[in-house]
């Protein structure tokens, strides 16, 4: 009971890195991700049903996460959760972006790590579990920034954080990375201008955000946050 870790947004990306350092570390791991294809590549590439599941499940939506939720409280054997699953609208954002586009990604970065937290929080409880929720660099600071809903959305989450430090029965952390070395920030940030990179930095390595995550999950305090920015090495 309580041995396994959900990683939402698990199937590919820093999701993807999370699990895979989990499991290399014993635990089993329970994917959360919209792509079913995906997920079903990971689960065979974490080594099956004796180390990672998948669950499909699109977290933009209350409901969604509701659904996702009533299928983890049916297993009975979360003792963790990553709320990983997140991002920018693919194109146009607020205030371009229709209200439905931009609230939706507001759910997906700041309502579902909340409402899925809240929801498994009695079992998490149990177990004596532990969330961390993976923040951005685009939630600090008062900088214009290119996709307000992310930024409300990331800082909201930093927040929220910080505000359960009194809370031990469930210890809720996070790690706030700035940009990571996965392919699209790495095709991206080759694009930039010298100075432009200067300003952003190097990419943070996802090993090492994963690492900083199995360690906080492990024997994180309450409400820390770690930021890892610019190409942050422990
Ligand atoms: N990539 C970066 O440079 C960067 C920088 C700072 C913070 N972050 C944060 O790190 C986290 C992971 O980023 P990433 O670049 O690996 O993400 P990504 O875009 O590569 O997506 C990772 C996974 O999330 C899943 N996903 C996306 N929307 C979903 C939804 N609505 N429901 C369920 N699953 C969904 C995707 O299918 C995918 O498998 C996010 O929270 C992101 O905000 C990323």
């Amino acid at each position: 009971m309580g041995t396994n870790i959900v990683v939402t947004g698990g199937a590919a990306g820093l999701g993807y890195a999370i699990a895979e350092e989990l499991v290399a570390r014993g635990r089993g791991v329970v994917l959360l991700d919209r792509d079913e294809t995906a997920l079903k590549a990971s689960v065979e590439r974490l080594g099956g049903r004796d180390r990672a599941v998948g669950l499909t499940g699109d977290l933009s939506t209350v409901e969604g996460v509701r659904t996702a939720a009533s299928a983890l409280l049916a297993r009975g054997d979360i003792g963790g959760l990553v709320n990983n699953a997140g991002g920018w609208l693919p194109d146009e954002q607020y205030p371009d972006a229709g209200p439905e586009r931009w609230m939706a990604a507001l759910t997906l970065n700041l309502t579902a790590p909340m409402l899925l937290t809240h929801l498994l929080w009695p079992m998490l409880s149990t177990a004596a579990g532990a969330v961390v929720n993976i923040g951005s660099s685009g939630g600090l600071g008062d900088a214009a920034y290119g996709s307000p809903e992310y930024g409300a959305a990331k800082a909201g989450l930093h927040r929220f954080t910080t505000s359960l430090a009194g809370r031990t029965d469930v210890r809720v952390m996070a790690v706030v990375p700035g940009w990571i070395g996965l392919e699209r920030a790495r095709k991206q940030w080759a694009a930039l201008t010298g100075p432009e990179r200067d300003e952003v930095g190097p990419l943070v390595h996802p090993e090492d955000i994963a690492a900083a995550v199995c360690t906080l999950l492990a024997s994180g305090r309450a409400g820390e946050v770690v930021e890892m920015l610019n190409g942050h090495r422990p």
